[in-house]
Parts: C-alpha cells; structure tokens; sequence
C-alpha cells in the first residue's frame, strides 16, 4: 500500500516561527492544522482503528486525541486522518472505509504555546546561528535548572529561562553559570534569568535525600556514577575518610550502608549542608563531619579513628549487623514453636550476641577535588606513625586505599596514566606505578574537549604511612 500525503502542516509540525523575539508573547504560538474525518458508528471504533487498511493513517500527534466523542452524537465518532483532503488517503483506506459507510468531515486541530516543547519554542524564537541548536538543553537539579549560555544567546536569556520555567513544571528557577568559578570552593558564580530567586534545591542521590545552596557549594549530579561506584568498594563496618566532602554525596550514603565515616571539608557551607544530609538521612551515629584543611585531615585522621573510635553507644548498631539479629530472632521463634508442637522442652536461651566493635583504622580515602587533590599526596608522609605508640596498635595492620580525583589534558589512556602517576609520585614523595598493591586507574569522564576527570586509587605504601 503507497504512503499517504501528510496534511502539510503535520509532515513538519512546527510553532510559527519569530525570531528575534524577546517578550513572551504566548498568544504568538497557535497554529491550526487541517485534517479530514471518519464518521463511523461509535461500536465499530475499536475494529476501525485495529483494520490493517487504517494502519498508519490516524493522526499520530503527542497530546492530541485520534478519536472524537461528540455528546450530541452519542452513536457516533470522528476518527481523525492523517491527510487534509480524502483524495490524499491511499485509494484502498478510502475503499475500505466508504465500504463501511464512513462520511468523510474536516476538523482543525488547534495547538498552542502549551503544546510545544522547550525546543521548538526556542527554535521559533532565536536566530538561526550558523545552523547551530538553540540552547534548549538543561541540567535539573530540584527545582532549579541551569544552562551555561554562549556569549551570543545572552540578549535572550531571559526569554530562555521563562521557556523552560513554563515547560518543565518541576522547575521555579533557572540560572544561568557564569564563566567563574570559585577558586577554592569549586561552585558556579550563577544569575537567575528566570523564576523564584530560590537556591537551596533538594535532590537525591545514591539511596540519599540531599538539601544545599546551590550557589555556596560543589554539586555535580553527573558525578553521581562515580559516587556510586566509588560507594560500591565500601562495605558496612569500613571506615571511610573523605578528605574533601562537599556536602556528603560520598560520605552520607557511605554512613548510611553502614560504614563508618569521618568527613571533612573546608567550605563552612559545604559542613553546614552536610550537617544537615547527616540529620535528614539520619546517619548521625555514623558519621562525623570537620571542618579543617585536608591536609591536615588526612593527617589526623589515623590517630582519630584509633583513639575515638566509633563507639557502640555511638554507633549503635550497623545494618549488617541489625539484618543478622533480626534472623535469628525469626529463626530462634520458628524452632521454638517447632518444640513446642513437638511437645520438646524449651531451650535455654543463649545471651544475644554483642555487635562487634567498630574498626579502628581507616580503610578508605576519598580525596575529589580533582583540580589540585594530587598536591594533598605529600599529607600521607608519616601520617601513620603516632599509631605505632598506640597500645595494641599492629603493624601489619592493611594499610588504606586511596582514591583520589585528578584532570589530565593526556587524552590516551597510556600517556594519561604515565602523566598522573609521575605527578602522584612527586607529590606523595614515594613511586606510584601500576606496579603497586591495589593499583586501579578510572577514567571518569571528560570535562573538556581536551580535559580527562579520573579517579587513582592505590593502597597507601607502607614506607610512606610510618616514614
Ligand atoms: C570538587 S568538590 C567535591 C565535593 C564532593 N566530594 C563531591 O563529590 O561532590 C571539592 C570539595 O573540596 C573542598 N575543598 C577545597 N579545598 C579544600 C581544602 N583545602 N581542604 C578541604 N576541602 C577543600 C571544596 O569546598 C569542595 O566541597
């Protein structure tokens, strides 16, 4: 069977176009598209729309109804075609539905600004720049998205951002990055071209509920694959030490599986934020947040989990461990209900056992602050050694991994990862090689045409831990 003629409008279903437009004007996006109708009896509908001659001639449009139901025709329907004129339907779709007595009808389909999506309103609006899309892409981070527009878009950033505010309805705000970021702190200077003037977003991540400042802190929701993978080589009853937390997207969900997690970050936003993810995903017992420089973190950090260890009474109790006693509990009343219909004596019963006590030493860094954590490598340099005094501390006692998060402009994975391990073992004063225990190099994703995120993780070299 031949194709049919679209109705003109709909092979290209496009708003009117208005370049140049700067003041939403909604009233400017109504376009109506002729179409021809199908009068059938209202109980041959369903065979109609299912009849081979009718497949791939209905009107097909998102959002827009292929059936009309008049309530003064009760006992008949209007099944829209995809042509504006019968003559256009494939001779046998227009035999077979004279066949069945259809009277063909015409019919306006009217769109407005609400039918359109972010892109083709933004396509009707800005100037076609040298064939590029218009900037109709987002990053969704609660209620708040944020473009990054070009130097050339600028005169219509508000239009934009009042675009996407109409469109998405989970969105109030929208922002703009600007070009700066802060040197330390690692967030986006931001203007907002559209919606409520309303940083602090909610979001989630990693089984966890996050609220922050968006424009104080460091959050990048495409680094949540990292975080989980990262999450994955942690199980519960590990201590994790994040030198550089942000505002807990490693460290909450961490406390939450169960490990135990001293946090750090320099940022008093990013500890305030965090503060409030611990008491929101309630991991209290768990974790335990400072605000210091890493370097000095990752110094005392050893000691601290040696000498403050992660208390029962602190803890209370890990999952893995609550998981265990509530099985026995279901095992210990089915084999006494078992005696009892056995008429066997009850056992006497055996003391609950006590939930181990919490490690002590520090099975993980994490260090992601990829533009300069590689210079916080030389903080490792005897970082070790108060424990070697420490009543009952071992020696052989493993050593931790570290992680940690760099950027190389090597785009090849042999140059990248020469290029990593030479600056790694300038600044940890000790070789880094894929010789070394535990040695894994991830590549995390490209910031930049010529810019590599990854993640190096090794464990920390027993020369360098006691130096
Ligand atoms: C790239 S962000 C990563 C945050 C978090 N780990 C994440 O994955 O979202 C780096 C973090 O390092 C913190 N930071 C920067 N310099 C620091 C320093 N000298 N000591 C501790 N934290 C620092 C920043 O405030 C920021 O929160």
């Amino acid at each position: 069977m031949s194709q049919p003629a679209p109705s003109p409008s709909l092979r290209d279903l496009r708003p009117p176009q208005h370049q140049g437009m700067r003041n939403l004007d909604k009233s400017k996006f109504g376009l109506s598209v002729p179409v021809v109708t199908a009068r059938i009896p209202a109980g041959s509908v369903g065979a109609v729309l299912k009849h081979p001659m009718l497949r791939g001639q209905l009107v097909d449009i998102a959002k827009v109804k292929s059936v009309l139901v008049n309530p003064d025709e009760p006992e008949a329907r209007r099944v829209l075609l995809r042509v504006s004129d019968p003559t256009q339907l494939p001779k046998q779709t227009k035999e077979y539905l004279e066949g069945i007595g259809a009277q063909f009808g015409s019919y306006n389909i009217d769109l407005d600004y609400d039918y359109w999506s972010v892109h083709d309103v933004l396509t009707s609006i800005l100037p076609n720049l040298d064939g590029e899309d218009p900037p109709s892409s987002f990053t969704q981070t609660g209620h708040l998205a944020h473009v990054n527009l070009r130097d050339e878009w600028l005169p219509y950033k508000h239009i934009i951002g009042q675009v996407i505010v109409d469109k998405v309805s989970s969105v109030t705000t929208v922002v703009n990055k600007l070009n700066s970021i802060h040197a330390q702190f690692r967030y986006f200077d931001m203007e907002v071209i559209a919606g409520k003037d309303d940083f602090v977003v909610s979001t989630h991540e990693s089984g966890c509920s996050f609220t922050f400042d968006f424009s104080k802190v460091y959050w990048n929701s495409r680094l949540h694959t990292e975080h989980e993978r990262l999450l994955s080589h942690f199980t519960p009853g590990q201590v994790v030490a994040d030198a550089m937390a942000g505002v807990g997207p490693f460290a909450v969900p961490a406390a939450k599986k169960g490990a135990y997690v001293l946090a750090n970050d320099l940022n008093p936003e990013s500890v305030k934020w965090m503060r409030e993810n611990q008491a929101r995903n309630k991991v209290e017992p768990r974790l335990r947040i400072t605000e210091d420089d890493a370097r000095a973190f990752i110094r005392r950090a050893p000691l601290e989990a040696w000498t403050k260890p992660f208390t029962r009474s602190e803890a209370v109790r890990n999952r893995a461990w609550e998981k265990a006693q509530r099985a026995a509990r279901v095992q210990a009343k089915k084999e006494k209900e078992e005696r009892e219909s056995a008429g066997l004596p009850e056992l006497v019963k055996e003391e609950e056992k006590e939930e181990p006590a919490a490690p002590q030493t520090i099975d993980h860094y994490v260090m992601n602050l990829p533009d300069s954590a590689l210079e916080f490598l030389d903080a490792y340099m005897g970082s070790f050694t108060p424990l070697l005094s420490q009543p009952g501390y071992d020696r052989t006692t493993p050593l931790p991994l570290i992680h940690v998060h760099c950027f190389t402009r090597e785009l090849e994975p042999e140059t990248a990862s020469a290029d990593i391990c030479e600056r790694a073992t300038g600044y940890l004063g000790h070789s880094v090689s894929p010789d070394m225990d535990d040695f894994h190099l991830h590549a995390v994703r490209r910031v930049a045409p010529n810019k590599d995120m990854y993640c190096l993780t090794f464990r920390l070299p027993e020369a360098v831990a006691y130096a």
